[in-house]
């Protein structure tokens, strides 16, 4: 069937035939044009899965580089389940949001204890398991188990928002509904994951946020913003963003006989479970020299000198943003204790990479060492 010379009515999607053509061109599109990823080579649930939870917040081309790794590192479910939660970080360091992998591994502790390491194969027994959502059990339920759940992750909202020219907000429940009908209707009857990824790419590669290039879409007769509004990018609505908070952050690169001292973050807030060059926020009315001196006793017991601010970043989390300045700071008196933080430890520099670091530290060892400078010297300097 042609598609329609122009877009028949809101309800088209409930007429099958029409959802028939539209189907029939979304998936030859992907057939033709859909770029060759790593998962997609793969029917492993644990490799589809894992590809699913780095997707959520990261880029395609940044997810490649970990996933690949990190199925070296951990190439069984198994591997992953029995492995040191800092391993895991570890392998996950830089690509932020690092619960993900926290609940990853929490999953696969529970498929190997009650599953016998086999993933469920349905959309409720996914649902079920630590850190998957609507988005991923859609995914992985379609894309490993051809099951027909439609998976709205922002791409495929972007997509049907403007196909069904939907004006409310993607994130609550009468769009959500909405989308949820159309994506059942476009539903094949076998190859569903095929279906979810077609719509996937589509917004990845063509229903672009600004600039959406409607010359090159399959599926551009069915398109209500297309056809009805001069600007198709209007939609999805997009909620006002709330301003976020902006902290000054301060942290010691604080020295001892030659080693360097971390402090795990505490279980249950941001990255938690990292290491990081201990510190914390800025008081009002506080310098920052104060405040590494208060935070470091508040978090760890040890009154510490603070020497010169050795870098600055700038650095930028889903609901704020920090500026973190770092400090020689050397170690004076009293007995180091994980007061505020879950561990510390006093380190040869030479050990710093095996521990997960957050970016925003790695930036400052970048800045301490750019140059050429050492940080063994500068741990071991006077
Ligand atoms: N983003 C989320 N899931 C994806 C997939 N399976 N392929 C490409 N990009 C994605």
């Amino acid at each position: 069937m042609m598609p329609p010379a122009v877009v028949p009515d809101a309800a088209w999607l409930q007429n099958p035939r029409q959802a028939a053509a539209c189907r029939r061109r979304l998936l030859a599109w992907y057939g033709e044009h859909k770029r060759d990823l790593p998962w997609r080579r793969s029917d492993d649930p644990y490799a589809v899965w894992l590809s699913e939870v780095m997707l959520q917040q990261t880029r395609v081309a940044t997810a490649r580089s970990y996933y690949e790794r990190f199925l070296q590192r951990f190439p069984t479910i198994f591997d992953l389940a029995v492995a040191a939660e800092g391993e895991v970080l570890k392998a996950w360091e830089g690509l932020g949001y690092y619960s993900r992998a926290q609940n990853l591994q929490r999953a696969a502790r529970v498929v190997v204890a009650d599953h016998d390491g086999k993933l469920p194969d349905t959309y409720a027994g996914l649902l079920a398991l630590p850190g998957i959502g609507p988005y991923t059990a859609a995914a992985i339920s379609s894309i490993v188990f051809d099951r027909p759940h439609p998976a709205l992750d922002g791409n495929v909202m972007r997509v049907l928002c403007r196909l069904l020219r939907l004006e409310g907000d993607p994130r609550r429940t009468p769009a959500r509904v909405q989308m949820i009908r159309a994506g059942e209707a476009l539903m094949p009857k076998t190859g569903t994951g095929d279906l979810n990824q077609a719509l996937i790419e589509l917004g990845a590669r063509v229903c672009l946020p600004t600039r959406p290039r409607c010359a090159e879409c399959p599926v551009t007769n069915w398109c209500r913003a297309r056809a009805e509004l001069d600007d198709p990018s209007v939609l999805p609505m997009r909620p006002r963003r709330k301003e976020r908070p902006h902290l000054q952050v301060t942290a010691g690169i604080i020295r001892r006989a030659g080693k360097l001292l971390i402090a795990q973050r505490p279980p249950g807030g941001m990255l938690a479970g990292l290491w990081e060059f201990p510190g914390g926020k800025q008081e009002p009315e506080e310098s920052l020299a104060e405040c590494l001196r208060r935070e470091i006793m508040e978090e760890l017991g040890i009154i510490i000198d603070v020497e010169e601010e050795i870098a600055c970043v700038d650095h930028e989390f889903t609901h704020l943003s920090i500026t973190l300045h770092a400090f020689a700071a050397r170690y004076r008196s009293g007995r180091t204790r994980a007061i505020a933080c879950s561990a510390f430890e006093w380190i040869d520099v030479g050990r710093l990479h095996d521990y997960a670091i957050p970016r925003a530290d790695h930036l400052v060892l970048e800045a301490l060492t750019a140059g050429g400078a050492s940080l063994h010297d500068f741990i071991n300097r006077e």
